[in-house]
């Protein structure tokens, strides 16, 4: 039980670093290969998370690379997102340079103007911008049916304040949702953001264990400064085979949740595959000072960034080793899911 209350911050105790209680004994691979292989399973509609909704700015191309080929966003005259194929059916040119004209986006390097129709073998994209990412669907690369839309996690409404970070490693989009489907390092690895944790519930090696069961449940506290910090209970899961949703059940912020998507964008110049990992935080909270905290959004937002992009600066550092070891073991670079 979190104990709530006027305050979020508490002291806390928490024993030295080396000792606190191993978890390697629940670690078990087995079960973060499980809940992996069971998000592999669910459909995605083919879509891909592509970056944050506020990248994408009214007037101006944005190019992103997914498994290797180029996508070019834009937004038309009354924002709707529209993409496409980065590269122009004529010559070639770079479609991220072009230039926005009304829902169009012209071609700098000889004005062809490409918008929501084909034009020989260039093919508009679908797109979905959900307030926080956005998401382009790529028929030929996910091979699934395809869905009108893709599957948002529920977020919570109202007054929320979200931020969103990417850090792009060496490795494959399941090392990045692996990472995250092993709560059990939390403490251990980044001791200078969460105390105490434990795992108290994982699921079962079961293949076919239903979405709804299929949660880790963790008691942990998220430090603030030295022995203070929030105490919160928060679930994880997998809505689809590129995510994890890490949502807060009880204590500070419930209902605030932190999606992690993993985008395969294709191979580096040493061969191997690069992901992006983009994480949206969506917080919610009840309080007054979390209002003020809304108010001064432009402000916050790049603090909220910077924690998350330290956290995953080790869990790159995390998910790039679990790919080596991974590509060691098959001998092979381009090791398979
Ligand atoms: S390369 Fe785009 S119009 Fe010629
Ligand atoms: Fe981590």
């Amino acid at each position: 039980m979190v104990a709530t209350g006027r305050f979020p911050l508490r002291l806390f105790r928490e024993p030295r670093w080396v000792r606190q209680e191993p978890t390697w004994p629940q670690a078990a691979p087995a079960v973060i290969d499980a809940a992996y292989r069971r998000a592999g399973a669910r459909p995605d509609g083919n879509w891909y998370v592509v970056g944050a909704s506020r990248e994408v700015p009214t007037g101006r191309a944005v190019g992103r690379r997914v498994d290797d080929a180029e996508v070019v966003l834009w937004r038309a005259a009354d924002g709707r997102l529209l993409a496409g194929p980065g590269a122009c059916p004529h010559l070639g040119a770079p479609l991220a340079d072009g230039i926005v004209d009304g829902d169009r986006l012209v071609c700098r390097w000889h004005g062809l103007p490409l918008g929501e129709e084909r034009v020989g073998p260039w093919c508009p994209l679908p797109a979905h911008d959900d307030g926080v990412l956005t998401w382009v669907r790529l028929d030929r690369l996910g091979g699934g049916a395809p869905t009108e839309t893709p599957s948002v996690p529920d977020r919570p409404r109202g007054a929320v304040l979200e931020a969103v970070a990417t850090v792009v490693g060496r490795c494959q989009p399941r090392d990045i949702v692996t990472n995250r489907l092993d709560p059990w390092h939390g403490a251990w690895f980044h001791p200078y953001s969460f105390a105490n944790l434990r795992v108290l519930s994982a699921p079962p090696v079961d293949p076919e264990l239903p979405e709804a069961e299929d949660v880790f449940t963790v008691e942990v506290t998220f430090r603030v400064a030295g022995r203070v910090g929030v105490p919160v209970l928060a679930t994880f899961g997998c809505p689809g085979p590129r995510t994890v949703v890490m949502r807060i059940v009880e204590g500070e912020g419930t209902g605030s949740v932190v999606e992690t998507h993993a985008t395969p964008i294709g191979s580096g110049r040493d061969g191997a595959p690069r992901t992006a990992m983009v994480e949206a935080t969506v917080a919610a909270s009840p309080r007054p000072g979390f209002a003020l905290a809304r108010a001064a959004a432009p402000l916050v937002r790049p603090a909220m960034t910077w924690a998350a992009r330290r956290l995953w600066r080790d869990d790159m550092a995390y998910a790039e080793r679990t790919y080596t070891m991974r590509a060691k073991t098959d001998g092979d670079r381009t090791v398979g899911d």
